[in-house]
């Protein structure tokens, strides 16, 4: 299916072991949070973490209240200066409320430590992160992560929420991209009906 260069991306977590670690996390919120007085408010990073809350939610057993916050990207232009600034806000007041911070991945820290100071400053009853992801390696910002899915390698991942151009976030599993620049160059390349099959066999 790619005869140049071989494949460029492929399969890092598949399906079935993000939905067994989906599981594993939720358990542990659910005995974390079940005696709270009030339901936690779980705090969606848009775009990327949509998908990854809507299967944590619902693997919890435990009343929970949604909200989503979308926080634009730094400027490459700026470097790692970290500056960020909130493109959508929560619609909830979160003073006095257990808060749990979901995001995809991980990546410098850099959105996340502003997320965290960010809602520190509203007072909450309390305040965790959830990431799917860890890309510790790459790492500026060092910011606390509660709960992690998985450690992942210093690799562009797309799939399972995680774009590329706004491509992939539907792709069931996050692949990851060995190949970069051919995808910059084409960014259809890795179409479902292709990769699907190509690559799970
Ligand atoms: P950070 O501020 O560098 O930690 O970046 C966090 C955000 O960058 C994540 O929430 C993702 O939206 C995006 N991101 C980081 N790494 C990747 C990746 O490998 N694929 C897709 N998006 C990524």
């Amino acid at each position: 299916m790619f005869p140049e260069g071989g494949r460029p991306a492929e399969i890092l977590l598949a399906r079935e072991r993000i939905a067994e670690r989906v599981e594993e996390l939720a358990g542990g919120l659910t005995s974390d949070y079940l005696k709270r007085p009030e339901p936690p408010v779980f705090v969606g990073v848009l775009r990327g973490a949509a998908i990854f809350l809507a299967d944590l939610v619902r693997a919890a057993s435990i009343d929970i209240v949604t909200d989503f916050i979308s926080i634009s990207s730094y400027d490459a232009s700026e470097g790692q200066s970290g500056i960020v600034r909130i493109v959508k806000d929560l619609d909830l007041d979160v003073s006095g409320r257990d808060v749990v911070v979901v995001e995809d991945i991980v990546d410098t820290g850099l959105t996340l430590n502003y997320l965290r100071n960010a809602l520190e400053q509203r007072q909450p009853a309390s305040l965790r992160v959830v990431a799917l992801m860890d890309k510790a390696a790459r790492r500026i910002a060092p910011v606390p992560i509660e709960y992690v899915g998985f450690e992942v390698p210093d690799l562009f991942v797309v799939g399972y929420g995680l774009d590329f151009q706004g491509r992939y976030r539907n792709l069931p599993d996050v692949l990851a991209v060995h190949d970069l620049a051919r995808l910059i160059n084409d960014p259809g390349l890795l179409q479902q009906g292709h990769l699907k099959p190509n690559v799970r066999c």
